[in-house]
């Protein structure tokens, strides 16, 4: 059986929620990181999960994380997501074939949405998790004045779970300049094919506050179904 790691950057500030720890907000009663290790935990084929937290977090992590399951481990986040994944990338061993990076912040990914993933990296491609652009999207200049309007149909929003050969991701973040903000871009290049995996579209990022709320509503939704 394929062997997958999981890499899990939950060491950010929050600065678009007020300088709240987003992985700590309680949605319907539990954490939104809670919610979003679950569908990988579920998973057979997951391995070693790595969760990348901020340093003081790192150091005292709450009880329900560090007793959640044997396959979890922590470490200290960086400074930028990229350095928070190439952290968790580092703690994850080296008898994994498949290496998913999944946001903290992502708690509506689905069991469904992480198989798919996996499915398409065992078979030596990468997998990225989004949903075709819904809305007619614009290419603006510096001052926010429209220069194009690209062809909605080959436009997709890119979310996580982003899943890779272990050791093509791997090689991208060796040599990448921590620039990007999506793992699929430094993996561009790297001479595998990249697919999209349709996550539905509600696998939103709390992102800002309203966000709670969106998220609360949708899962409260699926609890009721
Ligand atoms: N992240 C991280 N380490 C950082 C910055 C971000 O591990 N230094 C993580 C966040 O915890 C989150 C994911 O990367 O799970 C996506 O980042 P984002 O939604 O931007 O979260 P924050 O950086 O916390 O929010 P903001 O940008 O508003 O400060
Ligand atoms: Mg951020």
């Amino acid at each position: 059986m394929t062997r997958v790691g999981v890499a899990v950057p939950a060491a950010g500030s929050g600065r678009r929620m007020g300088g709240v720890r987003k992985p700590f907000l309680e949605l319907l009663d539990e954490p939104v990181l809670l919610h979003a290790l679950r569908p990988f935990l579920a998973e057979r084929r997951v391995a070693h999960v790595v969760v990348a937290l901020s340093a003081p977090d790192a150091v005292d992590p709450p009880d329900w994380l560090a007793d959640l399951d044997e396959r979890v481990r922590i470490v200290e986040g960086g400074e930028t997501r990229w350095a928070s994944v190439r952290r968790a990338l580092e703690a994850i061993p080296g008898d994994v074939d498949v290496i998913a990076v999944h946001d903290a912040a992502r708690p509506l990914v689905t069991p469904e949405t992480v198989s798919a993933c996996i499915d398409v990296a065992e078979a030596g491609a990468g997998a990225v998790a989004g949903c075709p652009a819904v809305d007619t999207m614009k290419t603006v200049d510096a001052s926010g004045d429209v220069v194009a309007t690209p062809d909605r149909t080959r436009l997709w929003h890119a979310h996580t779970p982003q899943v890779f050969p272990a050791r093509v991701l791997r090689e991208a973040y060796a040599s990448s300049m921590e620039a990007a903000t999506d793992d699929a871009a430094l993996v561009e290049g790297h001479g595998i094919r990249i697919r999209m995996v349709d996550d539905g579209g509600l696998n939103l990022k709390v992102t800002r506050p309203d966000d709670a709320a969106v998220a609360e509503s949708i899962l409260r939704h699926r609890r009721a179904s």
